[in-house]
C-alpha cells in the first residue's frame, strides 16, 4: 500500500494559507498541535488561534498581493 505524501500550500485571496495533504502540525518543540489532511494557516498576523486562521483577516481587512 502506498501513502500519498504530496503536500500543497495555496494562498487564498486575502486570507490564510490552505495546506492540503499534511499529516501533522507541530509547535517549535515538536509537540503535535493538529493532525489533519487540511489546515488553514494565518498569514495576516491577527488570528487568536495562531498558527491557524480564525477568520480575523476579514475583521482587520487583510489584503495580499499574491
Ligand atoms: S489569515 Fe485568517 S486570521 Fe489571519
Amino acid at each position: 500500500m502506498s501513502e500519498n505524501t504530496e503536500v500543497t500550500i495555496t494562498p487564498l485571496v486575502d486570507g490564510p494559507l490552505e495546506v492540503k495533504g499534511l499529516s501533522r502540525v507541530t509547535d517549535c518543540s515538536g509537540n503535535i498541535i493538529e493532525e489533519s489532511q487540511r489546515a488553514y494557516l494565518c498569514r495576516c498576523g491577527a488570528s487568536n488561534k495562531k498558527p491557524f486562521c480564525d477568520g480575523s483577516h476579514k475583521r482587520v481587512g487583510f489584503t495580499a498581493s499574491d
